[in-house]
């Protein structure tokens, strides 16, 4: 299934909607002496401002998800994520808003007796069950492959599936006029963003997707090719991951990434998400002043989400 034409943005059930997404998103140009001396233009796609309650490629990937739930007629959706995952609490929302059931299911089982952090509490107050499961168990449940809730639509982490890549090709398909000199870039977290994006260029524009986790090399790219294979039934060879910008991992944000996060929010005025989108970005200015950008690239980096409402508690 794929996200309808017209309107390609609002889906409904029983009378219950979800607002539409503010399609397509402001694509900006930012002005930067460092880049420029480089021979690099930086723009932004700003997807963080797509919807209120499910931003950013929560939008893209949820979309053609939620469109399925409701044809489908399925009386909730079930998926997984960790302590402060947007997407649990983004489905939590969009799930709500249709009138439709949501289980999360939580990595770490010694977080069912804790008090609830804000994350998980903006899940639960948007109607969402949680379920606790030991961390050791939990990889292996996260693809969804081995669930079967009757009635439930069950996606993947981080919400990461074929027809999540589809929505997520829509913000490929949404820049004008890319050609040779372009570079998409996105944050990676389970590959779906990336697979999508890669998946929506036409001919000679490529994208690079920052791995936000250690160690992954290897095993993001076999999910995104997996990705791709599931959604489009063949490989894309436009597209690679850079593993240099973890910061030391998930979720870490070090002293240097805030200082460079803040600094860009100063001079440029945009809200700079700490645990994806600024390792991106950072990632785009150290391959420019590195001189591994070549002169003339017109980088367009994805803002695909939206700094935290709160600090970790
Ligand atoms: C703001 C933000 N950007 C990027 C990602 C990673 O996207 P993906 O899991 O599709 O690689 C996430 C997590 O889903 C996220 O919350």
């Amino acid at each position: 299934m794929t996200v309808p034409a017209e309107p390609r943005a609002s889906t409904a059930r029983g009378g219950r909607t979800l607002a539409p997404a503010a399609l397509p998103t402001p694509l900006t140009p930012v002005a930067d002496p460092l880049l420029a001396a480089a021979g690099v233009e930086l723009r932004l796609k700003r997807d963080d401002l797509a919807h209120p309650t499910v931003p950013g490629n929560k939008w893209r990937k949820l979309a053609p998800n939620l469109e399925r739930a409701v044809a489908e007629g399925c009386r909730g959706l079930l998926t997984y994520g960790g302590a402060y995952s947007t997407h649990l609490r983004a489905t939590a929302a969009a799930a709500r808003a249709l009138g439709l059931a949501s289980v999360g299911v939580v990595r770490g089982e010694e977080l069912a007796a804790a008090p609830r952090n804000w994350s998980l509490r903006a899940a639960e107050a948007a109607g969402m069950v949680l379920e606790f499961v030991p961390r050791a168990a939990y990889r292996a449940l996260a693809s969804g492959a081995g669930e079967d809730r009757p009635g439930y639509l069950v996606l993947p982490e981080g919400g990461s599936n074929a027809l999540a890549v589809r929505g997520a090709a829509e913000i490929a398909a949404e820049l004008p006029d890319l050609g040779g000199r372009d570079l998409v870039c996105c944050p990676v977290g389970t590959g779906g963003t990336l697979a999508g994006i890669a998946a929506g260029l036409p001919p000679g524009a490529r994208a690079l997707g920052v791995a936000v986790l250690k160690g992954a090399g290897g095993y993001l790219e076999g999910e995104v090719a997996a990705l791709h294979r599931a959604a489009y039934g063949r490989e894309f060879g436009n597209w690679q991951i850079h593993h240099g910008h973890h910061c030391g991992g998930y979720g870490r944000v070090p002293a240097g990434l805030e200082e460079f996060a803040a600094a860009f929010e100063r001079r440029h005025g945009v809200p700079v998400e700490r645990r994806y989108v600024a390792k991106t970005l950072q990632a785009v200015y150290d391959l420019a002043a590195a001189g591994q950008l070549p002169p003339g690239t017109r980088a367009t980096v994805v803002v695909t989400g939206v700094p935290d409402p709160v600090g970790p508690g």
